[in-house]
């Protein structure tokens, strides 16, 4: 149930030591750490650091430890909060997951009508997959990645005539 925060917060607590070693006070990268972090003393923090990086623990252990921990340091209310959003994060997280593997099958058949029909120009089968897109953004990515297994990045390589000859409308 709450595996996103032991990993969330390994995260956080790498980010955490690196800075500190660094004499940095925290920039722009990496989560922001866990709210009920932020009015304990050092102590406290590092107590909480400890039980988070001991790789021997399971995470039922990590759980249970950091609940203890947040008794102790008189944090239970922030930290039951927090881990009650963590977990409807992961629960709408997993719902699209779902609704988006629910609806790739019927977005590829209507890619595939698209990209079939080859009476129309390069530019009206740009235009039918934007608003493919406008409905259905991450299926699409995923469906085009599949479709064109090339790396995106790197320029246009060939050009026409190139080694996706034949594929050109692809993109
Ligand atoms: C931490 O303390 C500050 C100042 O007292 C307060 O404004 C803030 O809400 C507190 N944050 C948490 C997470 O308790
Ligand atoms: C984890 O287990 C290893 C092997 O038993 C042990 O050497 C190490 O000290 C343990 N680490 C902690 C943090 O307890
Ligand atoms: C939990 O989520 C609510 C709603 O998004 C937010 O207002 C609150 O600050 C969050 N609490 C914690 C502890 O993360
Ligand atoms: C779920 O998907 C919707 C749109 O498809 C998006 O707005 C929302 O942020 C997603 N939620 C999560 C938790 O990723
Ligand atoms: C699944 O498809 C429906 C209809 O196109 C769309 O409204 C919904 O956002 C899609 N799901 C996700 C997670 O994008
Ligand atoms: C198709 O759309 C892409 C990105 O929007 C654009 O770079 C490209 O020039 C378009 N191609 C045609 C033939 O319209």
């Amino acid at each position: 149930m709450f595996s996103k925060l032991a990993v969330c917060v390994l995260l956080i607590s790498t980010v955490y030591s690196a800075k500190q070693q660094n004499g940095q006070q925290g920039g722009p990268q990496g989560p922001p750490p866990p709210p009920f972090l932020q009015n304990v003393t050092d102590a406290a923090r590092q107590a909480f650091f400890t039980i988070v990086s001991n790789e021997n623990l399971t995470i039922t252990e990590i759980d249970s430890q950091t609940a203890t921990w947040a008794s102790t340091y008189g944090v239970s209310d922030i930290y039951n909060e927090f881990q009650t959003n963590q977990t409807a994060l992961e629960t709408a997280i997993q719902k699209n997951i779902t609704s988006v593997i629910s609806n790739l099958s019927s977005v590829e058949s209507s890619l595939e009508t698209i990209f079939n029909n080859k009476d129309q120009t390069r530019s009206a089968i740009n235009a039918s997959i934007s608003t493919l897109i406008q409905s259905n953004p991450i299926e699409v990515q995923v469906l085009l990645q599949l479709r064109n297994p090339m790396p995106p990045q790197g320029g246009p390589q060939g050009g026409f005539g190139g080694q996706q000859g034949g594929n050109l409308h692809r993109q």
